[in-house]
């Protein structure tokens, strides 16, 4: 246990699994660190304290009913939270900061999820300091910062006949790669994105899951724009060595052994995260590309991801016979454990940013396939600046699909994307190591914190 150091940081994570994963690993570095850690959590998606018995935890009534409580609208529900959490935030920080009991080790500020955007408003009635993690990249949040431009020049509202134009303010954006969500209310995820960026600019500073390396340019826009201390400390899941998980589905292990049977670098692994939805007719066109392929695959089908539940507990197994196997599908993996592993080639994803440092981290390309949110610039990076990618251009279709995957992992056409994506893996590596730029980032964040008073 490494030497405590009498400062606690309370860490509020929005309940959403690609919210909950970096804030959690946060949580880890810093308390590796010496801080002790105080998770606050809302009823909705609630975590299990068992899994890191070395935080505390607080839930909070977030007042959301059953009905209001559904995935399939994520500006609604993130809007909600923010109307609903203030009263029992503020309650239960009110409670921590005035009587912190016995012995318990006086907090030294607030680490909230950027779009909790009323926490900051929070912390300064209580005299708290406050820190924001956005769990995007940067180049992400810089897009959200220079939205109104976008506005004023008439890219948005994005109309569908212009999506392959070229945004010319910010190459090598195309306009469909605007963020966007669907939503009862398009305007919505940029009122969301305007308060969560008004809230970094009134908090003591921004902390990122990403490297230097990856995103110097965007990250020196970032920092004149924001004129806020701004941490780029991640890949988080390389800096702290943990087992815990903080899935809120479990983990199919069996995938692993079933990897352990395959080739070198000649799976492709399929997910779309925790919040994407496929329908019927994409499901099969999916299926059909991967039957084309002729590559083994591991494919992540997640309940609540189809809209018709039969399909996952009868189709995928006459799926997989029909194939003799060449394939497997689980409802949930170990997905950090299975990009890691030797048989996995390339990754199919929704380019959730956190899907996306992971696969830089272990060297695996990327077949992009972006479906809302910020996805779309994180795509367009992968593919166009990164190099360690490719869109499937055509659209989602099996014979697309086939092309992609066979240029991925055995065409010649891919070398370098693969080579690229390895060196990519060892500046990855080599951020998180000692004098390595994530580390450094790390260390001025600490300071920072000690430095509050
Ligand atoms: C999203 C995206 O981060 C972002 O685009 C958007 O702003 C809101 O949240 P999500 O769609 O879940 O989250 O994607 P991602 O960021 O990739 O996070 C998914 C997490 O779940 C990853 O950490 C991944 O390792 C984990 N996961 C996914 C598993 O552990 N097992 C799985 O089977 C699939």
């Amino acid at each position: 246990m490494n030497q405590r150091n009498n400062h606690r940081l309370v860490l509020f994570p929005l309940p959403l699994q690609g919210h909950i994963n970096p804030m959690l690993q946060l949580g880890q570095i810093l308390h590796a660190r010496g801080f002790s850690i105080t998770i606050l959590h809302t009823n909705f998606n609630a975590l299990d304290p068992s899994s890191h018995p070395h935080f505390a935890f607080r839930s909070i009534a977030d007042g959301l009913d059953q009905s209001e409580a559904s995935l399939s609208d994520i500006p609604g529900i993130v809007s909600l939270l923010n109307a609903r959490c203030v009263g029992p935030f503020e309650e239960c920080m009110r409670e921590m900061v005035s009587s912190p009991g016995g012995d318990a080790v006086p907090i030294a500020c607030l680490i909230s999820d950027s779009l909790f955007s009323f926490t900051c408003g929070v912390a300064e009635r209580l005299k708290v300091r406050a820190l924001m993690l956005r769990t995007s990249g940067a180049t992400s949040l810089y897009v959200f910062t220079i939205c109104p431009v976008l506005k004023e020049k008439g890219y948005i509202p994005i109309q569908s006949s212009r999506l392959q134009e070229a945004v010319k303010e910010f190459p090598p954006l195309l306009v469909g790669d605007i963020p966007a969500l669907d939503s009862k209310d398009p305007g919505m995820i940029f009122r969301l994105m305007e308060n969560m960026i008004k809230a970094i600019k009134n908090s003591s500073g921004v902390i990122l899951n990403t490297f230097e390396e990856l995103e110097h340019a965007n990250l020196a826009l970032l920092r004149d724009d924001l004129s806020v201390p701004v941490f780029p400390i991640g890949p988080f899941h390389k800096c702290c060595m943990t087992s815990s998980s903080s899935s809120l589905l479990a983990e199919d292990k069996s995938c692993i052994s079933w990897l352990d049977e395959q080739s070198p670098k000649s799976v492709i692994y399929v997910s779309f995260g925790s919040l994407a939805a496929t329908s019927e007719a994409e499901i099969l066109e999916i299926a059909l590309g991967l039957a084309y392929s002729e590559q083994p695959f591991l494919w992540v089908v997640r309940p609540g991801s189809v809209c018709d539940p039969e399909w996952l507990e009868k189709s995928p197994s006459r799926f997989l016979e029909a194939l003799e196997g060449r394939g497997k599908i689980v409802k949930w993996a170990p997905q950090k454990e299975v990009l890691a592993h030797p048989a996995v080639g390339a990754f199919w994803t929704h380019n959730g940013w956190n899907s996306t440092l992971e696969s830089i981290s272990e060297g695996v390309p990327m077949l992009c396939m972006p479906r809302f949110a910020e996805q779309g610039v994180n795509a367009r990076y992968v593919s166009d600046v990164w190099r360690v990618g490719v869109h499937l251009n055509g659209g989602l279709e099996r014979e697309n699909i086939d092309r992609a995957i066979k240029r991925l992992l055995v065409e010649r056409e891919g070398e370098e994307m693969r080579e690229g994506a390895l060196a990519l893996k060892e500046k990855a590596s080599v951020c998180v190591k000692q004098d390595g730029s994530s580390c450094q980032a790390l260390d001025a964040l600490v300071s920072h914190i000690l430095s509050f008073k």
